[in-house]
């Protein structure tokens, strides 16, 4: 089936699977795929490396907006399985995945001139087309004209136990409850935030994947874009 040039924008909730989700539809289309959260993972490890941020997600927006200003160079590069997320030459694809970055990246998501900059980062990157985006506020702040809207949603107990297994698949030693109580604080940060806070848009397509497979989740989309393009095969 041939889909055409659109920007597909998938926003929702913590751990809820929009990256494999996002991911997928990219390969089975041939979208790019961007991952807006990995930006917002990277400028929160840059503040905490950098001592521009303590324990109690105090943080220095003086060095951090001199840093951004002066052009903190965060990008993708795109390799089979998908995108892997750099500072300068390091790639920091595993660092920005840890709790101790997860603890930290909604206070620092928070602040207006961080999304500003991960803002004008995601248009540069996207500038091409054919883009499958995912974060929170995609289809409300960064692509308001997005032509497909999907808000995902899943039971919290299903997020919390899908994160810890993909942490211990890291490597890491996670705590169920303290899994779950980021996911809880991180989705109330981001959903009461000031700026451009997560919510769905109006005209999103809802997709609560508690109980669906990643193949079902394809059958969804294709029935979602065969029904949107009137496209039969
Ligand atoms: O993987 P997970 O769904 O847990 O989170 P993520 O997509 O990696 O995003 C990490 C954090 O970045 C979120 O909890 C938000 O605080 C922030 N974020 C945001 O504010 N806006 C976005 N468009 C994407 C992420």
């Amino acid at each position: 089936m041939i889909i055409p040039d659109i920007t597909i924008a998938v926003d929702g909730y913590s751990a809820t699977g929009k990256s494999t989700f996002a991911k997928l539809v990219a390969k089975e289309f041939a979208f790019l795929y961007l991952d807006s959260g990995a930006m917002y993972r990277a400028v929160t490890l840059f503040a905490q490396e950098n001592g521009m941020i303590d324990a109690d997600a105090n943080i220095d927006l003086d060095a951090l907006k001199a840093a951004l200003d002066k052009g903190l160079d965060i990008h993708f590069e795109h390799t089979e399985d998908g995108c892997k997320t750099f500072i300068g030459e390091r790639c920091v694809e595993k660092d920005i995945r840890t709790m101790g970055v997860s603890s930290q990246v909604s206070p620092v998501s928070a602040v207006a001139f961080v999304r500003n900059f991960v803002d004008d980062k995601l248009h540069q990157f996207s500038a091409a087309g054919r883009v499958i985006m995912d974060g929170r506020d995609i289809g409300t702040t960064v692509f308001p004209n997005a032509e497909v809207k999907i808000f995902m949603t899943a039971r919290p107990e299903v997020r919390a136990q899908r994160r810890f297994d993909e942490l211990v698949m890291k490597g890491e030693n996670p705590d169920m409850e303290e899994v779950m109580k980021n996911l809880q604080e991180r989705d109330y940060i981001d959903s009461h935030r000031e700026v451009s806070p997560l919510s769905r848009a109006a005209d999103a397509y809802v997709m609560d994947n508690s109980d669906m497979t990643l193949h079902e989740e394809t059958v969804w989309m294709l029935g979602l874009l065969q029904g949107k393009f009137g496209i039969l095969e």
